[in-house]
């Protein structure tokens, strides 16, 4: 039986104020959720204070970039021992966001992956299609080049542990999540392809759903098979709308 995993990707959202305001309404509305783990990723610049706030309580701190160097001349970076420092337990790569603005490639992103089984940190491995890759047919054959970039550098193993988070990039920030269905059959997809590799990891791994996730459509998406949780952007910044979306999870 798989844990579910509910995370709030706060992106470049935030002030000192909104990070104590958030985190004191998500420890009022999820102090007695049990059964599925929460996860905040804050901006860096706030992860110390938000690990702070969030002391002595179920909710776990992740990152949402990191760099592939560990130390050095390498300015503006922020590197996987740095993130273990400060407290973070998981950290977001292969965001489509970066993938399009920063141009990350497959091959970047499977040495961050690298980098953060080194340091012990938990992956969430973000792969989808865009909407013109959707429309050509084309969902899982991207979904399988993006993790096969993982598999054929680091093995299957390596993802025993880790998330994946499937998010249609099409339905990101859109208010048009991919229906219960549709996302089920990716994510069918997705665990069949891992376990084409290794059957026991494919069935214990975490595979997430993302892109516009809300409190009202949490509940159905959750009810599917292969989806074991959420990775949350826009609703993950008010208290109450996130905690619906645990609570539908847990
Ligand atoms: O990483 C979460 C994400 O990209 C989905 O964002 O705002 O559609 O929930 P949103």
């Amino acid at each position: 039986m798989r844990h579910p995993l509910v995370m709030g990707n706060w992106k470049l959202n935030g002030s000192k104020h909104m990070v104590n305001e958030l985190i004191a309404g998500l420890r009022h509305e999820l102090s007695d959720v049990d059964g599925c783990d929460v996860a905040i990723a804050p901006p860096f610049i706030y992860l110390d204070q938000a690990k702070q706030a969030i002391s002595d309580s179920h909710i776990a701190l992740g990152a949402q970039n990191v760099d592939i160097n560990l130390s050095g001349a390498f300015t503006g970076e922020t590197s996987a021992n740095m993130l273990k420092d400060i407290g973070a337990k998981y950290v977001i790569i292969g965001h489509s966001e970066r993938r399009t603005y920063h141009k990350e490639s497959d091959e970047l992103i499977a040495e961050k992956f690298a980098v953060l089984k080194e340091a012990g940190l938990i992956p969430v491995l973000c792969i989808g299609e865009t909407e013109a890759e959707n429309a050509a047919g084309q969902t899982q054959a991207v979904c399988a080049r993006q993790l096969d970039a993982v598999l054929k550098t680091m093995g299957a193993p390596a993802l025993k542990g880790s998330v994946i988070a499937y998010e249609p990039v099409w339905a990101i920030g859109t208010g048009k999540s991919a229906t219960p269905a549709q996302a089920q059959a990716v994510h069918k997809f997705i665990r069949d392809h891992i376990a084409k590799h290794d059957a026991d990891v494919a069935a214990k791994i975490i595979i997430q759903y993302g892109g516009s996730v809300n409190d009202s459509n949490a509940a159905e998406l959750f009810s599917q098979p292969d989806i074991d949780g959420a990775l949350v952007g826009g609703a993950s910044l008010k208290a109450d709308a996130f905690a619906i979306i645990v609570k539908a999870a847990a």
